[in-house]
């Protein structure tokens, strides 16, 4: 199954996706993550990220293409896969296609702009893995520590308010316009187009992984 989750920054992707990684045994692409770990390592495609995550603004879609390609070719995609933060725009999109990827389900989770900003600012993750908690709505059981390796938990550096407001508005203009793409492709090859389905984003994790969870086994 290959499953493409879209949504704002902070709509809940990734802690979504952890756990449809679990139920459905295919591994989470998450771009971002990727990223911050090539940041991380000095690789020279971090060196050229670096600055544009920090400022909330998108990395060029040639290198983003040829790093998803790469990372699906891997043996651990041959059941399928989940794509979180990718793609994030309308030339992202096209290289799936014109790549011949059957896409089977694109979701966008769907959460209002003045909830994002509060959400990002008690988010905290564990780098390693990608795992998220927030502060209040998903308290890791030790503050402070990662449940799993009981790590320390950090916050990203693009959860600054006004780092928010720029991915906000960067979103808006570039990667929500695949909404209509998605559904302009179903509308034309209804069946052989990806599934699109939106989900609202607001409530708890639970009730909104419940949802997802019905729109994955149909
Ligand atoms: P990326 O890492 O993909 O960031 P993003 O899309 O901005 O999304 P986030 O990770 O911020 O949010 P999320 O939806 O995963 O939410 P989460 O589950 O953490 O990208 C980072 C940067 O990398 C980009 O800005 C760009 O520069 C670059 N990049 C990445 N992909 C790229 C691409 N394809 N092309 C070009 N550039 C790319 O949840 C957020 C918080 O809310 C957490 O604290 C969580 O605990 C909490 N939460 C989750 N669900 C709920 C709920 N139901 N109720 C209350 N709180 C909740
Ligand atoms: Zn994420």
């Amino acid at each position: 199954m290959k499953v493409i989750l879209l949504g704002a920054p902070g709509a809940g992707k990734g802690t979504q996706a952890k756990m449809i990684m679990d139920k459905f045994g295919i591994p989470q692409i998450s771009t971002g993550d990727m990223l911050r770990a090539a940041v991380k390592a000095g690789t020279p495609l971090g060196v050229q990220a670096k600055d544009i995550m920090a400022a909330g603004g998108l990395v060029p879609d040639d290198l983003i293409i040829a790093l998803v390609k790469e990372r699906i070719s891997a043996d651990d995609c041959v059941k399928g896969f989940l794509f979180d933060g990718f793609p994030r725009t309308i030339p992202q999109a096209q290289a799936l296609l014109d790549a011949g990827i059957d896409i089977d389900h694109v979701i966008e989770i769907d959460v209002a702009d003045e909830e994002i900003v509060s959400r990002l600012s008690g988010r905290r993750v564990h780098e390693a893995s990608g795992r998220v908690y927030h502060i209040e709505h998903n308290p890791p059981q030790t503050p402070g520590l990662d449940d799993e390796t009981g790590e320390e938990l950090v916050q990203r550096e693009d959860d600054k308010e006004e780092t928010v407001r720029k991915r906000l508005s960067v979103y808006h203009e570039q990667t929500k316009p695949l909404v209509d793409f998605y559904q302009q492709l179903e509308a034309q090859k209804p069946g052989e187009a990806p599934k699109f389905t939106r989900v609202a984003g607001v409530g708890s994790v639970d009730s909104i992984r419940t949802q997802l969870f019905e729109v994955l086994a149909d």
